[in-house]
């Protein structure tokens, strides 16, 4: 039998409050409701993507921590939590993963932690979404180590635009260094509001900026409160409120990354 292509994605930007952690439960939620299997790796110590997927995390509980730090020594099979929707499985973080940094400074093969750690689970897997936190950190090269593709979303405000040209460089980096084989599959923007010129400029700029062409995705995410909300209840925006612009944005966006490749 052939082997598997599972796709390996990490949702990055520098940028705090672009909608990344969004982008993991509800993009992970709606491929899943598409009829695929999907893991989600949560690498951001704040865990909010953990929370969103209705898992609370507690001082305890095992996480992504014990799979990558000396400390901890977990199996992957002890870290891995099932959601309340078949198909979805999440490997939770915890705000001792904030450590790990430090902890990790001086170890060997300390880039290529989560790669090694998660290598048994993939197969299972169709798609497996890496949220990183809003830094170039240890834990986001962790990221980058692991990922054969990186999907960007753009708030679609000047400040996020203007961030992009880091983050390009940071990746090529990365492609230079650790990872060759990460790939830049698209950038999606978000918060978008039809009503706002500022976000209306910014999609223009978006569309006409040479750099980015061949990479903008026709997806738009909207804002739109309903993904906030369910986020707070732990409950992708697919599951929470189908007929939502989040939902249909998010099941756009999941389609779109099929055919993506
Ligand atoms: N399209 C959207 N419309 C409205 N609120 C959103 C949208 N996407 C995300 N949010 C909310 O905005 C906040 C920041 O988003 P988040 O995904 O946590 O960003 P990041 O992970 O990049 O820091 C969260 O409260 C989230 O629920
Ligand atoms: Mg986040």
């Amino acid at each position: 039998m052939a082997k598997k292509s599972t796709r390996i994605v990490a949702v990055a930007n520098e940028k705090g409050g672009v909608g990344k952690t969004a982008m993991v439960i509800n993009l992970g939620a709606a491929l899943v409701k598409d009829g695929k299997t999907v893991l989600i790796v949560d690498m951001d110590p704040q865990h909010n993507a953990t929370s969103g997927l209705g898992i609370d995390v507690t001082d305890e509980m095992a996480s992504v921590y014990d799979l990558i730090s000396d400390e901890g020594g977990g199996a992957v099979d002890d870290v891995l939590w099932s959601t309340k929707w078949p198909g979805l499985d999440v490997i939770a973080s915890h705000p001792d993963l904030a450590g790990a940094e430090v902890e990790l400074v001086d170890a060997e093969e300390r880039e290529d932690r989560l790669k090694n750690a998660i290598q048994p689970l993939i197969d299972k897997y169709d798609v497996v979404i890496l949220d990183t936190p809003p830094s170039l950190s240890l834990l986001t090269i962790n990221v980058f180590s692991c990922a054969n593709e990186v999907l960007v979303p753009c708030q679609t405000h000047p400040y996020s635009f203007n961030a992009l040209e880091d983050l390009f460089d940071t990746i090529g980096a990365v492609q230079e260094g650790i990872n060759p084989e990460l790939k830049i599959t698209g950038l999606v923007p978000t918060f978008f509001d039809q009503r706002l010129r500022v976000c209306r400029d910014i999609m223009e700029r978006l569309k006409t900026d040479e750099r980015y062409q061949g990479l903008l995705f026709n997806t738009i995410i909207r804002s739109n409160i309903t993904i906030a909300a369910s986020a707070e209840t732990g409950k992708p925006v697919v599951f929470y409120r189908t007929g939502s612009f989040g939902a249909k944005d998010y099941t756009s966006l999941a389609r779109e990354f099929m055919m993506a490749k």
